[in-house]
C-alpha cells in the first residue's frame, strides 16, 4: 500500500472513532422499578433488566427503542447525596418511554442506576452517548483497512542481510533443474515455510552495507526476484539472492549488505 492510502485510511479510522466520541450528550438521570413489563417498545417481550426508559428529549417517535445507550453518571443532582457516582458506566437498551413530566433525560431500571450510582440519590447528572450502530458495509471497511494497515506495516518493516550465488541457478530446491531466469533467491528458515515460499515474489532494496565495504547500495534501485531456492543454514542472509540480482541493487564486491523487501 502506497503512503497516501495509508494516510487516508488512517484518516478515515480516526474521523469514525472521534465521531462516535463525539456523540456523548449530558443529561439527568433517576430510576424506576419492577414490574418491567409491558413496556411502550415490545410490549410484554422480557428484555432483561439493563434497561432505561427514553423521555421525550430523546424517545424520537419511538425510534430510538431497542437502540442501546452507555450512560455514565457525572455528579450530584442534590445535596442528599454529594457523591451519588461509582465510576464506570453501564450499557443499556431503551425498552419504554418515560412519559411527560417525566424527571430526567433517562429513566434507568433500578439496576443499571445502581451499577453506575448510589440509588439514595433518586437522580445524578449523567453523560450518555447511542452506539453506533455501524453499517455492515462500514464495518467491513473498517476491518479490511485495519488488516491492511497491519499486513503493509508488518511487510515494511522486513529487513535482513542479502548475499548472493554465482550461476548456473538452474539447479534449486523449488524447480530441480528447471531455469527460472536470472532474478531469482534463495531464502532461510525465517521466509522458507516448508517450501510454501517457493515462487512468491519479493521486492528488495538495498538500505545499507552490512561490513566494512563504503557505500554498497546503489541508489534508487529495487529487484523483484522469485522464490527457488533454500538456503540451509548456515545461511549468513534471509536470502540468497542470485548475483544478477544482487548486482542490480548493490556492489557485489560488499559481497553482503541488508535490504528490505516486501512481496
Ligand atoms: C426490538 O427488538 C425485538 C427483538 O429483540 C423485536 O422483537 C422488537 O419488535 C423490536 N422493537 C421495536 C420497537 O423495534
Ligand atoms: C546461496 O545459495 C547457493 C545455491 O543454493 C548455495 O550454494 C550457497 O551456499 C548459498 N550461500 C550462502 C551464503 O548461504
Amino acid at each position: 500500500m502506497g503512503v497516501g492510502t495509508k494516510v487516508l485510511v488512517i484518516t478515515t479510522m480516526a474521523i469514525c472513532l472521534i465521531s462516535s466520541a463525539a456523540y456523548a450528550s449530558e443529561g439527568t438521570a433517576t430510576f424506576y422499578t419492577p414490574p418491567y413489563v409491558p413496556s411502550a417498545c415490545n410490549g410484554y417481550k422480557n428484555d432483561g433488566v439493563m434497561i432505561a426508559a427514553a423521555s421525550y428529549a430523546i424517545w424520537n417517535n419511538g425510534a430510538v427503542c431497542n437502540k442501546s445507550f452507555r450512560v455514565k453518571c457525572t455528579g450530584a443532582t442534590n445535596q442528599g447525596t454529594p457523591h451519588p457516582c461509582r465510576g464506570g458506566s453501564v450499557l443499556v437498551k431503551i425498552v419504554d418511554l418515560c412519559p411527560a413530566g417525566c424527571q430526567a433525560t433517562i429513566d434507568l431500571s433500578q439496576e443499571a442506576f445502581s451499577q453506575i450510582a448510589n440509588p439514595d440519590a433518586g437522580k445524578i447528572k449523567i453523560e450518555f452517548n447511542q452506539l453506533r450502530e455501524m453499517g455492515i458495509e462500514m464495518r467491513i471497511f473498517m476491518m479490511i483497512s485495519i488488516v491492511l494497515c497491519l499486513c503493509s506495516a508488518a511487510v515494511h518493516a522486513a529487513q535482513g542481510n542479502a548475499v548472493y550465488y554465482k550461476p548456473p541457478y538452474s539447479h534449486s530446491a523449488c524447480y530441480g533443474n528447471q531455469d527460472n531466469g536470472p532474478m531469482v533467491t534463495g531464502v532461510s528458515d525465517a521466509l522458507w515455510r516448508n517450501g510454501q515460499a517457493c515462487g512468491k515474489r519479493y521486492r528488495v532494496r538495498c538500505i545499507r552495507g552490512a561490513n566494512q565495504a563504503p557505500h554498497p547500495c546503489k541508489p534508487g534501485k529495487s529487484v523483484v526476484v522469485k522464490v527457488v531456492d533454500y538456503c540451509r543454514q548456515p545461511c549468513n542472509g534471509i536470502l540468497n539472492l542470485s548475483q544478477d540480482a544482487f548486482n542490480e541493487i548493490a556492489d557485489l564486491d560488499a559481497g553482503k549488505v541488508i535490504v528490505e523487501y516486501n512481496p
